[in-house]
């Protein structure tokens, strides 16, 4: 029999979105049990590999109008203006006061709070605390969660199904990785916050964990995912691991530099001025790879590349403000930046699409909301702003925790025992699966499919004959992904079932990717296609939505929601 366990509300994910809603939730209702899950140690969660910093009008020269304007911009217009109003708003408060928790924002000498400079946006406007942001907020945020007693932890449970009553979503069944039980972990509204999905792709600054398991979870209830062709590649990671190696690192000055030794980005007029190494990041990248394909690019034991230079910037400053960029060039690459050029080219960085949800973080399944990279809401539009999502973390994850409370508190339990008897036939299925050798498909061997696919289809560049290819491809993974060979039958942290279940999750997500890609033609922000090069707001100013079904990804349109900012070409 498995363990069944009752919450008011139940949160899937420990990171900045997950911790965030968690405080909220817990503050405003004291009496209520909020449930935290997590299949790793909060910790771990992916918020504290951020580096850079969180973004919110600080400045007199800054206002929210401007930020907003920026976020409008940044997403080519596809932004829902509702949410980038409500955002913009709501995100000087939350970075106070996760400062009010612990997080140790840098400061100017007059002890006023030190903002700096990252593409796209007109003034600087992301805080940070050196360059290891993720890491004091994710801090700050744990820490602060750990008043509360009211939520209880489930660190290292894998959630594998939603479970539902009516269509209205009535908690999770999860795998308890230690011990390889089940459990059904009740609550009268669910709350995804589980990051992103860029392992769905070879080349990325995701931790491995990042595998899109809300947005699966999700997608096979019945909710959209939303824009899902909307893949941001960073411009600056370290070829061979991915590592990040921060925007701030330009925001503090840095230049970046071909084969030639040129700073070739003062040479990308982005529309108006020039903002050279602070464009936004759809467009830096593509600059870089117009480079690699003019011959310019830097050929290396590590491929090809850029070059970061910060070398102008001299060892004091870049200790200051950069020490994890030091630190990681150093360690992994074997370049002290000081003295040498860092060696980077773009890498998956962010997805911009996920799931369907509005700017009260809800789905449109009654008790299901999402927040953080996992949801589409969507603020980022096309193409996200650095330093916006940290702060939509804390944004969403405070909306997502007051009004899944507030619905749970109107809402009914359930019928327990059904709910119970979901999850034991989840967990037969999982039991099932574990082990099972009758399969013929290796977890890695289509994991490699599924990661060269989408690179070769659905790249900084695309053209749709092999978004189309990448369709077809991922489809067939996904099919194959059915009849995998596992040999683990054991029950105690079992690795292979987690991953054949990550796998599961990331070939469906790579499916509706492509799908969803291929269906798009034209350019908008990070969906760069060669054969379709502009705009076309007459055809394609709306979110693709794509809806599961037994033959793959149903797409449909949703309205963008416009506002007081009109579309217009977007210049830089
Ligand atoms: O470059 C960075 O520090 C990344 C920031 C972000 O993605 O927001």
């Amino acid at each position: 029999m498995i363990q069944v366990s009752r919450h008011d509300i139940v949160i899937v994910g420990g990171g900045g979105a997950g911790l965030r809603a968690a405080i909220a939730a817990a503050e405003a209702h004291p009496d209520a049990s909020i449930a935290l899950v997590s299949k790793v140690y909060p910790m771990r969660s992916h918020t504290v590999s951020a580096e850079g910093g969180a973004a919110a009008v600080a400045r007199d020269d800054d206002s929210e109008e401007l930020h907003g304007f920026d976020t409008v911009k940044g997403s080519d217009f596809l932004g829902d203006q509702d949410v980038i109003e409500y955002f913009v708003e709501q995100a000087p408060r939350e970075l106070a006061l996760l400062e009010n928790w612990g997080c140790p924002w840098s400061r100017n000498d007059d002890g006023t709070v030190s903002t700096r400079a990252f593409g796209g946006m007109t003034t600087k406007r992301t805080w940070y605390a050196t360059d290891k942001v993720g890491f004091h907020m994710l801090h700050a945020l744990f820490q602060h969660s750990m008043r509360f007693e009211n939520i209880v932890r489930y660190d290292e449970f894998f959630v594998t199904e939603l479970l539902t009553e009516n269509g209205e979503c009535k908690g999770v069944a999860a795998l308890e990785i230690r011990t390889g039980e089940f459990h059904a972990i009740l609550g009268r509204a669910v709350i995804l916050a589980t990051g992103g999905a860029g392992k769905i792709f070879p080349f990325t600054t995701n931790g491995t964990i990042k595998t899109g398991d809300g947005m699966a979870l999700a997608y096979r209830a019945g909710v959209a995912l939303k824009d899902m062709e909307f893949v941001q590649y960073h411009p600056t990671g370290l070829p061979g691991t991915g590592i990040l190696i921060t925007e701030a690192a330009r925001g503090e000055g840095g230049y970046l530099r071909n084969a030639d030794g040129d700073r070739f980005l003062v040479d990308y007029d982005y529309g108006v001025g020039n903002k050279a190494e602070l464009g936004p990041r759809d467009m830096v990248s593509r600059a870089i790879i117009q480079e690699f394909e003019a011959g310019r690019g830097i050929d290396s034991k590590v491929g090809l590349h850029a070059a970061l230079d910060l070398t102008h910037l001299g060892e004091a400053h870049i200790n200051e403000k950069l020490p994890f960029v030091r630190e990681l060039a150093k360690t992994y690459i074997g370049v002290d930046p000081v003295y040498e050029h860092i060696p980077i080219r773009p890498v998956v960085h962010y997805m911009m699409g996920g799931v369907d949800t509005d700017v009260n973080s809800a789905t449109s399944m009654p008790g299901l909301y999402a927040a953080g990279e996992v949801a589409c809401a969507s603020l980022n539009g096309a193409n996200r702003l650095g330093s916006n999502s940290l702060t939509e973390c804390l944004v969403a994850g405070a909306v997502a925790g007051q009004n899944a409370m507030d619905f749970a508190r109107g809402s009914s339990e359930g019928n327990v025992e059904r709910l119970r008897g979901q999850a034991e036939c989840e967990s037969a299925r999982v039991d099932a699966l574990r082990g099972s050798a009758k399969g013929s498909e290796q977890i890695s061997g289509l994991r490699q499919e599924m990661n060269s696919t989408m690179e070769e289809g659905c790249g900084v560049y695309r053209d749709h004959p092999s978004m189309a290819v990448a369709a077809e491809k991922a489809r067939e993974i996904r099919q194959r992904a059915s009849d995998l060979h596992l040999t683990d039958k054991s029950k105690v942290f079992n690795t292979e079932i987690i991953g054949a279940m990550e796998l599961v999750n990331m070939v469906e997500l790579a499916e509706v990717l492509a799908v969803s890609a291929a269906a798009r033609k034209e350019s908008r922000g990070a969906h760069t296609c060669r054969d379709f090069p502009k705009r076309d707001d007459t055809n394609f100013l709306y979110h693709t939505m794509a809806y599961q079904t037994e033959d793959g990804p149903r797409l449909d349109k949703k309205d963008v929601k416009l506002g007081h900012w009109e579309p217009q070409e977007r210049k830089y």
